[in-house]
């Protein structure tokens, strides 16, 4: 599994290398976010190296999806989903970030400086439209579903991101939520209309779209937003 991971990790290091050169340093550790010993090793390394943190993104989530890969959505229904998976799901995207938070957040503290941004989803707003999965021939008891856990793990990094907003205001450390929604994939058309249906922009997003907003949210240009949930998903949690 890490091996996979660091394969994807050593791709994008090599697009920004071919892109940037030498302007820039990239430095990758792969790792279980769960396992907060790991978590530490990291950050002692970085610490030893450069003497400080300054931004810390919590992206990683279990996210089912339409397209391939062996986690894409299951048809779990509700009153049946395994504790198991939802256990899992907890663990990678609350548990996980609530843990990077400690670690590498606990030594924006001792520096009394840092950034933290959080990845919620439009899923963190409203609930799915369970909807927009189903196909078309198939028994109630066999529509993939977005499961429950996504639901709850996106609402409750809002929350991780509003209680350590406020936990930090004072220390010099700001934490936000980005809500991105609806990245195009290569999903099947059926699955992009009936999505672009439900967007007032009438379109899903390019992972580009979200690279200023992401820039400005970690810069000194938001040195007073603190707490903040920013919604980029073209509309959709207006409707
Ligand atoms: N793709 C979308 O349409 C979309 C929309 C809204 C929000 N988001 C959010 O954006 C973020 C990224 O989504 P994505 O589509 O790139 O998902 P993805 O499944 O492609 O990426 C998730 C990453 O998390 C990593 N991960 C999983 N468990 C881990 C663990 N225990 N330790 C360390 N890393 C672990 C995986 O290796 C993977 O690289 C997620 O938080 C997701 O909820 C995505």
């Amino acid at each position: 599994m890490l091996d996979v991971v660091q394969s994807g990790v050593d791709r994008n290091i090599k697009t920004l290398l071919q892109e940037y050169g030498e302007e820039i340093i990239v430095e990758t550790y792969v790792s279980d976010i769960t396992n907060r010993v790991e978590l530490e090793k990291i950050r002692d390394n970085l610490l030893s190296k450069y003497g400080h943190i300054d931004i810390l993104i919590n992206n990683a989530a279990n996210n089912p999806k339409v397209e391939g890969g062996s986690s894409n959505l299951k048809a779990l229904q509700f009153t049946n989903f395994p504790v198991e998976i939802w256990n899992q799901d907890i663990a990678v995207g609350l548990t996980g970030a609530m843990l990077c938070a400690q670690v590498f957040g606990g030594a924006m503290e001792q520096a009394r400086s840092g950034i933290v941004l959080n990845i919620s989803s439009d899923y963190g707003l409203i609930a799915p439209d369970q909807r927009v999965y189903r196909k078309a021939g198939l028994a109630d008891d066999q529509q993939m579903i977005k499961p429950v856990s996504y639901s709850v793990v996106k609402h409750g990094i809002i929350g991780l991101t509003k209680y350590l907003a406020v936990y930090w205001a004072e220390k010099g450390i700001r934490v936000n939520t980005l809500c991105p929604a609806s990245l195009h994939n290569n999903q099947n058309d059926d699955f992009v209309e009936k999505i672009s249906d439900r967007i007032p922009m009438h379109r899903m997003s390019e992972p580009e779209e979200y690279v200023c907003t992401i820039l400005y949210m970690i810069s000194d240009a938001a040195t007073y937003m603190t707490g903040s949930t920013v919604v980029c998903d073209g509309g959709r949690t207006i409707w």
